[in-house]
């Protein structure tokens, strides 16, 4: 059997199906979804799709995982609002290099109105990417529980200083120099921008060409981005840098769970996000990246980041449907 339907006479393999379709609207490199699920024996289990990886930007499958650590850490939100403690094995099997984690519904506790908020923020959060309006930043206790949350989950936050913030620029503009010259790269981000349906970036997504002090992913639509940019210069922009003290896929996967939590905290905290990966992706720009933190800290996603638009959210980007991207049975 492999419909919902089969797992809704059981109330765990019910809460598993559930968390893995909770799961499907985490954040993911260019909208690729690279996660498949599968509700089996009173467990979930979560493996990359290797058919779902970008050759060019991803060789690696850094960002690959670090996707899969995003979905991984909304399913544990799903499952602790739902009642149950989530058990998680990570990469239990080093003969299956695709499965990143095993996870079981522990002891039943009714879940705190931390978790209850914490998991409604999984409908609202969005990658923002309109550029920020005025000189309002994100306040320091707000920074504080990002934070927080991204050392609950193995990694590090850093907070780049303003004076730094030139040689993210740098890099920024060295990766995109390097992304388009790259024509292999270029064909494949052209290929994740132009999918109509359940997958990819859409234009209306994308905010119109404006002038940043930091320059964001260029997807090469020009006047096709649909996003209105608003007002904003993003002048205010603060950059917060996820990093982990390993550079391995059991990092990757501690790192994509840390920003699934830093954002989830802060669509709640009412402010909005949107990653830059170019600077990952591109090795000369994650070293000069890297030389901005602590000299142990791997650099593993930007998250630019500021106050939410009074304009409203921006629009929800496309999902496979839950029946091909979770198994049961
Ligand atoms: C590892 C990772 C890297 C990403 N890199 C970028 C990026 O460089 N630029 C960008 O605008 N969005 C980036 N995103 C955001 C995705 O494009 C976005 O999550 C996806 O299109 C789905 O949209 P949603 O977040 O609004 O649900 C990234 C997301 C992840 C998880």
């Amino acid at each position: 059997m492999t419909t919902k339907q089969s797992a809704a006479g059981d109330p765990v393999a019910a809460a598993l199906y559930r968390a893995a379709e909770d799961a499907l609207l985490a954040p993911s490199i260019l909208n690729t979804q690279p996660w498949h699920w599968r509700v089996h024996d009173a467990t979930l289990e979560l493996f990359v799709d290797p058919a779902r990886q970008l050759h060019a930007a991803d060789p690696h499958w850094r960002l690959m995982i670090i996707s899969c650590g995003a979905a991984l850490h909304h399913a544990r939100v799903s499952l602790r609002a739902t009642g149950y403690e989530p058990l998680v094995h990570r990469r239990p099997d080093p003969h299956q290099p695709w499965l990143l984690a095993r996870i079981q519904a522990g002891p039943v506790h009714p879940p705190p109105a931390s978790v209850l908020r914490t998991y409604q923020g999984i409908r609202r959060r969005r990658t923002d990417r309109r550029p920020f309006v005025g000189d309002v930043r994100v306040p320091a206790d707000a920074i504080a529980g990002l934070r927080s949350a991204a050392e609950a989950e193995h990694a590090s936050l850093y907070l780049l200083d303003p004076a730094d913030v030139v040689y993210l620029r740098y890099a920024a503009q060295g990766a995109q120099t390097a992304g388009a010259r790259d024509k292999v790269q270029a064909a494949e981000l052209r290929q994740w921008t132009s999918r109509a349906g359940q997958e990819g970036v859409p234009p209306e997504t994308v905010a119109g060409p404006k002038p940043r002090p930091v320059p964001t992913r260029d997807f090469g639509l020009g006047d096709e981005a649909g996003l209105e940019p608003g007002p904003g210069d993003d002048r205010s922009a603060d950059y917060l840098v996820v990093a982990t003290a390993g550079d391995d896929p059991a990092a990757w996967l501690h790192a994509g769970e840390a920003i699934s939590a830093v954002w989830l905290h802060a669509t709640v905290e009412g402010l909005a996000i949107s990653p830059m990966s170019d600077v990952i992706e591109i090795p000369g720009a994650r070293m000069l990246l890297r030389s901005l933190l602590h000299p142990t800290a791997q650099p593993q996603l930007v998250l630019r980041a500021g106050p939410a638009s009074d304009a409203g959210p921006p629009p929800e980007s496309p999902r496979r449907p839950a029946s091909e991207a979770i198994d049961v049975g």
